[in-house]
């Protein structure tokens, strides 16, 4: 698909679908639409009709009674304009798409930017509209065919500037990258074993990968992770670093782990087979690093970026971890493992010890940690924990342009206390309520003095409905969110 830029639509150039994005003032009424070209004559009376009044998520997909070059014209109301984000376009976006391919179009076209909104440039509607568009059209076609492209063209009008020019490159690469975290996700874990996410990895461009095999595992003494590991001879671990560096000398060393559990059984501390049908996405912090990684040949941010992920599956045959058994991370701190299921922060403490020795100056993980982030904040949104406030802030920041909403929560010292063992120094079970802090807290534990944030990505990583720019089954989420924050500095 070609995304263009026009100043202004010919006369004579033959649409299959023309987007019109319109805002109301918030009364309710009925937009007057008589500033429409004569050419949307027949839109115009419809809309009138209907009693149209652009309100947020309403839409009219209107047939151009005979007209010669557009055959059809999608007006998509995105409420008061006083309301306006750019989520609203990224979602206008993806409505956009999903009627382009409803009626088949080949060559589309949109007046979408709304001039009135002083919040948002040109560019950044221009991008949001576009991420949408691209993202709600996402398809997993590994196992099954999709249905057929017949989109060649999306022409949106705008200046032709470089700057316009630049926004929808931009949102084609960033979904570049979410769309290769959707895949890594979608993909079974007989097919995404760690050995496999080793070698989306290694096939990176702009990016060395280095990857340590079982051997070098045990050389390094990443106790922690082994110990998850040991119960899955059949699909051994993997431990995979992957660095980027900037042309010019870097601003920042930031550091990015992700979790890679490539299948989440419960291990011995099994999970009931409900639990299970969707353990295949416990690699989703993973497939978000490996995506941001692969995408920053193009984004060329001005930092150094270097990705961990401690790749494994949580299995059960006669090598695996009991309940009760005490490994020792890399760090040397020793850890009873009470519950064979919380095994992402064992994964997580050696990497994340591997990524601090390196010395970064920030420090990214991404988990899909807790359930009990799922109850606590839902699908929409990740939780972000640290240990740094401006951190926190910037990713914030960051998520909230992006539309991968975080929300912050507490690392408060006084659950430390759920955390302690008898026999070593830390379990790996909180004792209560609270299981998204106290995995938080488990954490700190190995990110030493380091500035470190830590997203829970438990409930944005899949979704089993889709809706808007989101599609059945993994999502990418934190993408684009920790994209532009790398390229911030
Ligand atoms: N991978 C799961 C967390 C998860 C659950 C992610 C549901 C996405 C959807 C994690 O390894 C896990 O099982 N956590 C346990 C921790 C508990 C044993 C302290 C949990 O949340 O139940
Ligand atoms: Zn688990
Ligand atoms: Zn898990």
């Amino acid at each position: 698909m070609k995304f263009n830029l026009q100043s202004k639509r010919p006369a004579n150039q033959k649409i299959d679908l023309h987007i019109i994005t319109t805002v109301s003032t918030g009364s309710g009424k009925t937009k007057s639409f008589s500033t429409l070209p004569a050419e949307f004559k027949a839109v115009a009376s419809e809309l009138k009709k209907r009693e149209f009044s652009a309100a947020k998520d309403s839409q009219v997909l209107i047939f151009n009674n005979g007209h010669k070059n557009i055959r059809y014209v999608l007006v998509l109301g995105l409420g008061d304009h006083k309301n306006l984000t750019l989520e609203h376009f990224r979602l206008a976006g993806a409505t956009a798409r999903k009627n382009a391919a409803a009626i088949k179009s080949v060559n589309v076209t949109g007046d979408i930017v709304q001039k009135a909104t002083k919040s948002f440039s040109d560019a950044d509607q221009i991008q949001a509209f576009v991420e949408g568009f691209i993202l709600a059209g996402y398809q997993f076609t590994r196992y099954k065919k999709g249905s057929k492209e017949t989109i060649k063209t999306l022409t949106l009008e705008g200046a032709t500037n470089s700057k316009n020019k630049n926004a929808i490159k931009l949102a084609e690469v960033l979904c570049e990258g979410v769309c290769l975290a959707r895949d890594l996700v979608n993909t079974p874990a007989e097919h995404m074993a760690p050995v496999d996410l080793a070698k989306a990895a290694k096939s990176l461009t702009g990016v060395t990968t280095k990857v340590h095999n079982l051997a070098a595992i045990k050389k390094m003494k990443m106790g922690s992770f082994l110990s998850v590991a040991q119960g899955s001879t059949a699909k051994p671990p993997y431990f995979i670093e992957m660095h980027y560096k900037p042309k010019t000398k870097a601003k920042k060393k930031i550091a990015l782990v992700g979790k890679g559990v490539t299948f989440d059984s419960g291990g011995l501390s099994i999970k009931p087979s409900k639990g299970m049908e969707t353990m295949k996405m416990d690699m989703g912090g993973s497939a978000t690093v490996i995506s941001i990684m692969s995408i920053l040949h193009k984004l060329k941010p001005n930092v150094e970026v270097s990705g961990y992920v401690a790749a494994t599956e949580n299995m059960v045959d006669g090598h695996a971890q009991r309940p009760g058994d005490v490994c020792t991370a890399m760090n040397g701190t020793t850890i009873e493992v009470l519950n064979t299921d919380a095994e992402g922060r064992l994964t997580l403490a050696d990497a994340l010890t591997y990524a601090n020795r390196k010395k970064p100056d920030y420090m990214i993980d991404l988990a899909t940690l807790t359930g009990a982030c799922l109850v606590a904040l839902g699908e929409e949104f990740s939780g972000l924990m640290g240990n740094d406030e401006t951190l926190i802030e910037k990713i914030k920041e960051c998520g909230d342009a992006t539309g991968d909403l975080v929300w912050h929560l507490p690392l408060p010292e006084q659950y430390n206390d759920q955390l302690k063992s008898s026999i070593a120094d830390l379990k790996n079970i909180g004792s209560g309520y609270g299981g998204t802090l106290t995995a938080g807290l488990f954490l700190q534990n190995f990110v030493g003095n380091t500035k470190w944030a830590h997203l829970d990505i438990a409930g944005p990583a899949w979704t089993d409905r889709g809706g808007g720019y989101k599609t059945k089954g993994g999502t990418g989420t934190m993408v684009r969110a920790l994209s532009k924050l790398i390229t911030s500095f």
